[in-house]
């Protein structure tokens, strides 16, 4: 008999031994951090660089229930896991953040870490609030402090098992994110380096913009390679491909008023990335935009993987050219030229050759306004199509446009369509 001996204490040990790193790993998580005792006098002028920076990242539009009360929580984010429901900000000793310290409030930005202790979910961009110098915390807990307190409980999460977990939430915790202040770049300009503060770190850009894994998200400040939005129905283009969201090649002054105004550079911005502009760009100081500008033209151009062309069906193409031609052509025109000024064009328009279809899919369904903001008050509408047209109809007209005049991007199928519908 030979005396070859049985693998298996050998896979059993292995395995134990895994199970004993992981169970290290999520110890080591929960355990969490104390929060620092720091004293924070509330000057007048701390308390406007807060509310700036509040603006900068967008907390209120996330922190306000559809028809609630502002910063009193309740708002849902959709994610694959299931939803989040955003807390109250406002200084209600009881169900707010009335009782916390200026360090308590310090650990949730930089560490994610909840008053209780207990780790917070990462739809709560902290990945990217962990960047703030303490004196800008400071100024956002001094802000906070001065709105009106609104009593309103925290509704639970509704996620799925094992999400709701918090060795879950410790693992992705160990793999995607890693505490710290921003590190000034000392080889590039301080416009540079307040620009990739501001859209790194508060304004939380990657937070949308960054590719994504399965479990959710890379959580880095710094990846800007798009990816569809958890909740399935916007996809935030790469930042860093000019065919796609990139303003490598814009100037400044059009990057400038695209985060101004949400028109800039022959674009318009729509959905989400309206409601950024809404609610937080639009109410930065010129200096901060020019730097977040500097930022964004320098960053890497990095073009998207795109597959290999395929034509859509010659009759989906017709078809898809006659509600052109009935639906969309008085605004765009015959030849997708659009009217300057009022109607962007569709042919050669980026947002419309975009790697995935979902935001031109989003555009037909919804129709929609750019962000009405005061540098650009009334903009020209354009209906929804959602209850005209049905899936097959609006893949086919999608189609179209992806596929004319010059444009070539990929077919839209109506299960593309009942994706975002
Ligand atoms: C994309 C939506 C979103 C944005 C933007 C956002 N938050 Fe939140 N925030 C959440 C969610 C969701 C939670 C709850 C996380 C949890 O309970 O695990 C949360 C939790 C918090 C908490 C912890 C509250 C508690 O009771 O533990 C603080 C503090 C906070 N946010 C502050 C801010 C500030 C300041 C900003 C702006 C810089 C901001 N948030 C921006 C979604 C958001
Ligand atoms: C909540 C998600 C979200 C956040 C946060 C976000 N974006 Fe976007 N962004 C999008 C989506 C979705 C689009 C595609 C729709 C569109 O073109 O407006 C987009 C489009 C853009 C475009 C291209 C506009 C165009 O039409 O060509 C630029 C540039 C941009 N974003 C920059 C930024 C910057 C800078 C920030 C941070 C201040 C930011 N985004 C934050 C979701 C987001
Ligand atoms: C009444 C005029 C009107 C009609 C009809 C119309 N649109 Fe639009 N369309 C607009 C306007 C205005 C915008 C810019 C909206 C904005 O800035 O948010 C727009 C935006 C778009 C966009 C997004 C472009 C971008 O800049 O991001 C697409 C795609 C689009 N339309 C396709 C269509 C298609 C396809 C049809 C027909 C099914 C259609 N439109 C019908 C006026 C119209």
């Amino acid at each position: 008999m030979s005396a070859r001996r049985s693998p298996l204490p050998l896979v059993l040990g292995a395995f134990l031994l895994g199970l004993l790193v992981l169970a290290a790993v999520v110890w080591w998580q929960l355990r969490g951090v104390p929060a620092p005792t720091r004293e924070v006098t509330a000057t007048p002028a701390l308390i406007a660089r807060g509310e700036q920076l509040a603006r900068a990242g967008n907390c209120m539009a996330c922190h306000t229930a559809r028809g609630g009360e502002p910063w009193s929580g309740g708002h849902v984010v959709k994610t694959p896991f299931g939803d989040l429901v955003s807390s109250n900000l406002t200084p209600d000793p009881d169900t707010g953040l009335g009782g916390w310290s200026a360090g308590e409030f310090w650990r949730a930005l930089h560490h994610g870490q909840s008053r209780d202790g207990r780790l917070l979910y990462p739809a709560f961009p902290y990945t990217h609030t962990t960047l703030l110098q303490r004196d800008d915390v400071d100024a956002l807990y001094a802000y906070l402090r001065t709105l009106a307190p609104v009593r309103r409980e925290h509704e639970p999460h509704r996620l799925r098992f094992p999400y709701n977990t918090q060795a879950a939430l410790a693992l992705w915790r160990a793999m995607y994110f890693e505490p710290g202040e921003y590190q000034p770049d000392t080889s590039r300009s301080a416009d540079w380096n307040q620009g990739a503060y501001l859209v790194r770190g508060v304004a939380h850009c990657a937070a949308c913009h960054a590719e994504r894994s399965t479990l959710g998200g890379s959580g880095d400040s710094a990846a800007f390679g798009g990816s569809l939005m958890p909740s399935g129905d916007w996809w935030a283009p790469s930042l860093r491909d000019p065919a796609e969201a990139g303003v490598q090649d814009w100037s400044l002054d059009d990057v400038v008023a695209l985060l101004r105004t949400g028109r800039g550079g022959g674009a318009s911005t729509l959905g989400p990335m309206a409601e950024v502009v809404l609610h937080g760009t639009q109410h930065l100081p010129e200096a901060d935009l020019r730097a977040m500008a500097v930022f964004l033209k320098d960053l890497p151009v990095q073009p998207v993987k795109r597959p290999a062309f395929e034509g859509a069906e010659p009759a989906v193409l017709a078809r898809g050219g006659r509600l052109y031609d009935n639906h969309c052509a008085q605004c765009h025109g015959d030849q997708g030229q659009g009217a300057q000024g009022i109607y962007p064009p569709l042919a050669g328009h980026r947002a419309v050759t975009q790697v995935s279809p979902v935001n031109t899919v989003q555009a037909i369904l919804s129709g929609g306004f750019g962000p009405a903001t005061a540098g650009h008050p009334r903009p020209f509408g354009m209906p929804p199509y959602r209850s005209l047209l049905n899936d097959e109809e609006i893949a086919a007209v999608a189609s179209y446009v992806r596929q004319s005049w010059g444009n070539k991007a990929g077919a839209v199928s109506a299960l593309d369509v009942a994706r975002v519908r």
